[in-house]
């Protein structure tokens, strides 16, 4: 029903915690299901520096939380915002279609977190 990638990020979380100092913060919730991600991003001239997160839910949604943590890093803040829920599923080899919308939390918090980062640098 998973893929390996999918396995992998979820027995094996990159990115776990929180950062102190952390200039953006986002939360979302997936109210279907109750489940909730916060993510942390430590941002310079624009770039993502580091990202890590917090994750309240299924196995689909860690490892979403997981492979988009690791994609944001190094990206600019413009070229993160194009990450959506589709390039992380895909990034995992595909997620089973009842699962997709678990990977929603994944790029919404991290459109929040650098919404958050935009608020605060304005
Ligand atoms: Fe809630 Fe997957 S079932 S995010």
């Amino acid at each position: 029903m998973y893929t390996d990638k999918v396995m992998d990020h979820f027995s094996n979380p990159r990115n776990v915690g929180e950062i102190e100092n952390a200039n953006g913060v986002g939360e979302v919730g997936n109210a279907s299901c109750g489940d909730i991600m916060k993510i942390y991003l430590k941002v310079e001239d624009n770039v993502i520096q580091d990202v890590k997160f917090k994750t309240f839910g299924c196995g689909a949604a860690i490892a979403t939380s997981s492979m988009v943590t690791e994609m944001a890093i190094g990206k600019t803040i413009d070229e993160a915002l194009v990450l959506t829920n589709q390039t992380v599923a895909e990034a995992l080899d595909g997620l089973p279609p009842a699962k997709m919308h678990c990977s929603n939390l994944a790029a919404d918090a991290l459109h929040e977190a650098i919404k958050n980062y935009k608020e605060q640098n304005a």
